[in-house]
């Protein structure tokens, strides 16, 4: 058996974590030919990264029995407590089965109302030739659609004002902290730490002062009510105040950040290539004929499926992790027990084995004959397995009506002069997006 190389890059004591924190996706893309499995250190110790699809597959699904969640994950616990992003195992099945109903396919689509009024609400705010930086419009519209959806509030609301105020200062600090090679500069008492400190306690009592106030108010068709009253089948058991909140934080946090970052570098996207825009503005004629979209009409927008699937190829989440409890072989190495494992979709959806050109935007490889070929675990925006994102039929209703939603009466081009690049933090954001809409 050859050895496990080590990723390139490796400094004394920080290991990769310069390169995790500074540069991360070019390092990620120089990994190809280094083998299907290479050794990261995380500090001092060695972790382990699998290049090729399958070994992926194995982390997540065939093996999935062998992990625990691991560091990415534990550096959430003081936002998300141990909510199901962090759990694993039995005890995993058992919360996943009381979340899981809030997001089935046929109740997300109770929320393409709020999705659709949203979007006309802040499209109706434009004006012809307005220059607006349409990544804050996206975080805003991002913000009053999961109150909406979540707990029935509108962005007026207390809980959402505070939501509002600390997330971006708490996703900052996580991504600080999720990659670090120590956890001492955390513990530290700068002003940094005390304002995010501050940020979290904020929004953890805000949402639990808003769960109290549900129980007993009767079911008012959201999510937040759906948390509330579930029991799991056979013990009855339902959750407890704390943990509803800590699932709602969670679940508000994804909705925010992973929904907002595809939006936008959909519209970067889109502002950067008018060729997309006639296509989609095209399947958008031929489906709704001048109607404003209903939600039998999303899922005939065939076309806009397979562009959001590129937009998700280039930019899905990037990083996160397991921990193996018991020893575990991936292709042919063994795995020693409390070793940390990457897991990044962002490297696997950039493997130019799998994707050729891999840098270039080409929606005609989401065709179904190439799509159907791919091998398992080559794409996986939302995960795969038992832990695959249980928000994904949600964002998908969110991103595919936002966009058609924008596009049937607006154009939208960067302003001139303007560069969008990448900025990775948990999630990989554009660094700004200043565009000039125009009506159609
Ligand atoms: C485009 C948007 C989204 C993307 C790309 C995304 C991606 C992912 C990925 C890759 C995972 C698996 C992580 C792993 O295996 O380590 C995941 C898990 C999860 N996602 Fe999402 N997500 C999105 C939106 C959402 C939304 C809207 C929600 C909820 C409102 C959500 C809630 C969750 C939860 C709770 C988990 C943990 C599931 C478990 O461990 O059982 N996500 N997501």
């Amino acid at each position: 058996m050859t050895d496990i190389a080590v990723a390139p890059g490796r400094l004394p004591l920080l290991g990769h974590a310069w390169y995790l924190r500074r540069q991360p996706l070019p390092w990620l893309r120089s990994l190809y030919d280094r083998g299907d499995l290479v050794k990261v250190y995380l500090g001092p110790r060695p972790g382990f990264l699998p290049v090729a699809p399958e070994l992926l597959h194995d982390v997540l699904v065939t093996k999935n029995a062998a992990f625990v969640k691991g560091p990415f994950y534990d550096k959430l616990e003081p936002l998300i407590g141990r909510s199901l992003g962090l759990l694993a195992g039995e005890e995993h099945g058992i919360r996943r089965r009381l979340v899981q109903p809030a997001f089935h396919i046929n109740i997300v689509t109770r929320y393409f109302d709020v999705v659709r009024d949203e979007t006309e609400r802040m499209t109706a705010r434009w004006r012809p030739g307005d220059r607006l930086a349409l990544d804050d419009e996206i975080t805003a519209l991002m913000l009053a659609v999961s109150a909406k959806s979540l707990f029935s509030a509108d962005v007026e609301n207390e809980a959402v004002r505070v939501v509002q105020r600390t997330l971006p200062l708490v996703m900052e600090g996580f991504f600080r902290r999720a990659w670090a090679a120590t956890s001492i500069p955390e513990k530290l008492p700068t002003r940094r730490n005390r304002a995010f400190d501050a940020a979290i306690r904020d929004l953890r009592r805000a949402l639990y002062d808003l769960i109290v106030a549900y129980r007993g108010s009767g079911d008012r068709g959201d999510v937040l009510s759906m948390l509330v009253s579930a029991r799991d089948s056979s013990s009855g058991q339902g959750m407890t105040d704390l943990q509803v909140r800590d699932e709602v934080i969670g679940l508000l946090t994804a909705a925010c950040e992973d929904i907002g970052t595809t939006l936008a570098w959909s519209f970067c996207t889109l502002a950067e290539r008018p060729v997309e825009q006639d296509r989609l503005r095209a399947e958008l004629d031929d489906v709704l004929a001048g109607r404003r979209i209903e939600f039998p009409d999303v899922d005939r927008l065939a076309y806009l499926q397979r562009f959001l699937n590129e937009v998700l190829r280039l930019r899905p989440p990037w990083l996160t992790t397991r921990h193996t409890r018991d020893s575990v072989v991936l292709g042919g190495h063994t795995i020693p027990p409390d070793t940390t494992v990457l897991v990044s979709p962002y490297l696997q959806h950039h493997n130019p084995r799998v994707f050729p050109d891999p840098e270039s935007f080409r929606t005609d490889r989401w065709l179904p004959e190439h799509a159907g070929a791919l091998p398992r675990g080559a794409y996986v925006p939302f995960g795969t397995g038992a832990h695959v994102c249980p928000g994904r039929h949600f964002s998908m209703l969110v991103a595919r009506t936002v966009v058609a939603v924008v596009l049937s009466r607006w154009t939208v081009a960067l302003q001139p002069g303007a560069r969008v690049g990448e900025k990775v933090a948990v999630s990989i954001h554009p660094t700004s997006l200043p565009v000039v809409v125009a009506p159609r």
